[in-house]
């Protein structure tokens, strides 16, 4: 979601005259958009401030401009006041739900007189009916952001208090949205949510509509190839949502289900509302509805009062699930949420070793999983060029990288067919069947 942010801070700014830079040595404005999801995201925040200060020093130096530098993002809004202390040379703090201000704060930052300018409103009407309806340089692959916000209060998670609570953009937006983002190429969109499959959105006849049918919606424009969405929620998989992945071609057969933790006393301390058992029912009904999805997911290792037990609870269910790719983060604490105030938290070196044993099993489960499609031939979306000369990058339907060699020089944007050669840990390489329509 920061990276659809950022692409649509990007957007804001270009009509300010503003173009994007890939460094930040010559940047007349530095935007750092932030994440506050664990501890070490929150750590590199301050580092790159601190390259940032010496970045825009030297430039002052040799050139005698000043750069104006933006924090935007989750750690803005959790400690704006704290990163105008901590690190004077920025000049403005933006939350995730008012960064649509951006050109306003720029204008109002005087380089004499030093003024700083937080904005980390929640802003009654919603950013996105604020934001300028311009969109640019996409590519093949496309973010839209439909859901915002989480009222769920997993007690590890800032999400609730940073972003805020759950908001569902109406119908019309999404698909305004949607309809620019094709007309500037994109053939894939990935609807984005913290919590995706809550989605419940004003329809266009003004009731409230589900998931399941925004992508039938959107199934029916025709120049868009396919459909994605994350993250999704397990108590929120409903029959609409299954329906669609069984008849929607368009809807790529990925499903990314986070349940965090195998035992029931973790889930419960966790308050994710449902069981481990629970959750496998979910899985198996998906299975049903198409058979062959991918399923992905990720796992808090170590949350306070996790027993070899519990951690063993999710080794089994991990075995049991057979993920096609999944994550795994140490549990951080996280200021003022309810978990960081739990009394029995594990040491290190115990998360540690469980993170990796739990990583193990991931990462045969994604090799099985990527070996399976040796021989066989993938349809691929193109997505950009590979590192090496006439090499491609492309996305499988479940979501692999796709590595493959062309003399064609214009086929980013088209879907390929590939057969697959050899499986690697996180990407696949194959052969172009070279067909009429390249
Ligand atoms: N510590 C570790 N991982 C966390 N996540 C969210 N909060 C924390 C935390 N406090 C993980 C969850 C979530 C993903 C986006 O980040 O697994 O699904
Ligand atoms: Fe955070 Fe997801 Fe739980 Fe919401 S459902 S509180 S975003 S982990």
């Amino acid at each position: 979601m920061n990276f659809y942010d950022s692409e649509r801070m990007t957007d804001l700014l270009k009509p300010h005259g503003y173009e994007l830079d890939n460094t930040a040595e010559d940047a007349d404005l530095i935007v750092l958009n932030t994440c506050h999801i664990r501890e070490k995201a929150v750590e590199k925040t301050y580092s790159e401030l601190g390259r940032i200060r010496k970045q825009i020093n030297l430039r002052k130096e040799k050139t005698g401009k000043k750069s104006i530098v933006a924090v935007a993002g989750c750690v803005a809004q959790a400690q704006g006041k704290e990163i105008m202390k901590r690190s004077p040379w920025v000049d403005i703090v933006v939350g995730p739900q008012s960064y649509q201000n951006l050109p306003e704060l720029i204008a109002k930052v005087d380089p004499i007189k030093k003024n700083k300018h937080i904005n980390i409103d929640f802003p009654t009407i919603p950013k996105f009916d604020q934001l300028e309806n311009q969109f640019f340089d996409r590519g093949p692959s496309a973010f839209l952001t439909i859901q915002e916000g989480c009222d769920k209060f997993c007690t590890f998670c800032v999400v609730p208090y940073t972003r805020g609570a759950e908001y569902s953009r109406p119908i019309k937006s999404i698909i305004d949205e949607a309809k620019k983002l094709i007309d500037g190429g994109a053939k894939e969109i990935t609807l984005l949510g913290q919590n995706v499959n809550a989605w419940n959105g004003s329809g266009y006849d003004k009731s409230v509509w589900g998931l399941g049918k925004l992508i039938n919606e959107l199934a029916k424009i025709k120049e868009l190839e396919s459909i994605r969405y994350t993250t999704s929620h397990p108590l929120d998989m409903d029959l609409e949502l299954l329906e669609a992945h069984r008849d929607i071609k368009k809807l790529m057969p990925y499903l990314h289900l986070p349940i965090q933790s195998g035992s029931n006393n973790i889930l419960k301390l966790m308050n994710r509302k449902h069981t481990a058992l629970e959750y496998i029912k979910v899985i198996e009904k998906v299975r049903y509805y198409k058979p062959e999805i991918a399923i992905s997911g990720d796992f808090i290792i170590g949350f306070p009062g996790e027993t070899n037990k519990d951690h063993q609870a999710t080794i089994d269910l991990i075995s049991e699930i057979k993920y096609s790719q999944a994550y795994s983060f140490k549990y951080s604490i996280r200021p003022g949420t309810p978990a960081g105030a739990f009394y029995d938290h594990v040491g290190e070196s115990i998360k540690n070793s469980r993170l990796q044993e739990v990583q193990e099993i991931l990462r045969a489960q994604q090799m099985e999983f990527n070996k399976k499609f040796v021989n066989s031939t993938l349809k691929v979306l193109v997505l950009r060029n590979g590192k090496k000369k006439g090499q491609y990058l492309g996305r499988s339907p479940y979501n692999q990288s796709i590595y493959f060699n062309s003399e064609h020089t214009d086929l980013i944007g088209s879907t390929v067919d590939i057969d697959i050669t050899d499986a690697f840990q996180n990407s696949l390489t194959g052969i172009i069947i070279q067909n009429k329509s390249i």
